[in-house]
């Protein structure tokens, strides 16, 4: 298996569909709208819609049933970021190559752009719904992205600058501001084809999404802002509990090891896992 190019092909396959629906995309203002395509469109790894089109296929879910949650993910990662970049929170002036979109639009119409997409990702996934399955994926998704998943670790990242320096915090911040969308992502698939495999996506979702953040957590000190596409030395800066502000930066790589040793075992007895398998080692030595 040639796995850059199975990624590119699911990467094709989500772009074509978020151009289609782009096109179509309804806003009583110009400017809200551009707003929300410059960060959906301005590049971005796509992991979570790839994982996604992944798991599915594995599951043998119907590609044009988890397209709709796939682009309704990426929109809800896109807010997250926008919101995130904002000066109230971690102050970013980059991100994925090119000026914030607050830098570029304004801090209100970036608030609002946010919220767009965010409302955007709920229209897409109720009009998709069929069955019992669609809804409970829908389900899923809106408790992971919202006050239980997503935004409550954002909540906890704020809260802990200059505060609270623990493992236990440092845990829940990752499990939720990052795991939890990733853990989406793999969750997804598996209610679509009936909880299908629901505890083995599970682990690996948990540990992928552990072992996400703690990369980026150190791609943050060693890497450089060319390849990453956002400003370096931020954690350190914002004075924000990572795994690296807590254990250094060999203590970070262990635990890497550690949720990447994990999520592997999750999948050892799964038939057909090599993609899934392969992509733990390319979030563990991604430079970007
Ligand atoms: C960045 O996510 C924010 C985190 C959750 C760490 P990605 O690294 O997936 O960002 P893009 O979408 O590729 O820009
Ligand atoms: C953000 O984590 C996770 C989100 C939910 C957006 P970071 O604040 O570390 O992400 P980057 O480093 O800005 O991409
Ligand atoms: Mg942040
Ligand atoms: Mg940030
Ligand atoms: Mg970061």
């Amino acid at each position: 298996m040639n796995f850059l190019k199975r990624y590119d092909d699911y990467k094709e396959i989500f772009e074509a569909e978020l151009k289609k629906r782009i096109e179509t995309l309804n806003s009583s203002n110009e400017t809200l709208k551009d707003a929300m395509v410059y960060s959906l469109t301005v590049g971005g790894k796509r992991i979570r819609p790839v994982i996604m089109l992944a798991v599915a296929e594995l599951l043998c879910v119907d590609l044009n049933k988890v397209l709709p949650f796939a682009v309704a993910i990426e929109c809800i990662h896109t807010y997250s970021l926008i919101h995130d970049d904002l000066p109230a929170m971690d102050n970013d002036d980059l991100r994925r190559g090119k000026p914030t979109n607050h830098k570029v639009f304004g801090e209100a119409m970036a608030i609002l752009a946010g919220d767009a997409l965010l409302n955007y990702a709920y229209e897409l996934i109720l009009r998709s719904v069929t069955d019992n399955n669609s809804l409970s994926a829908g389900r899923l998704l809106a408790l992971y992205a919202g006050a239980f998943g997503m935004v409550g670790g954002q909540a906890l990242d704020i809260l802990s600058e200059n505060t609270v320096k623990n493992e236990e915090t440092l845990y829940k911040i990752h499990e939720n501001k990052t795991g939890k969308l990733l853990l989406a992502s793999t969750l997804v698939p598996s209610c679509l084809a009936g909880n299908a495999h629901f505890d083995k996506l599970s682990e690996y979702g948990k540990n992928l999404g552990l072992l996400f953040q703690v990369t980026d957590d150190i791609l943050d000190v060693v890497s450089s802002t060319a390849k990453l596409g956002k400003s370096i030395n931020k954690d350190a800066d914002e004075n924000k509990l990572t795994f690296v502000t807590l254990y250094g930066l060999d203590g970070a790589k262990s635990y890497a090891d550690k949720y990447y040793g994990n999520a592997k075992s999750a999948l050892s007895d799964l038939e057909d896992n090599e993609f899934l398998l392969e992509l733990l080692n390319f979030i563990k030595d991604r430079e970007y």
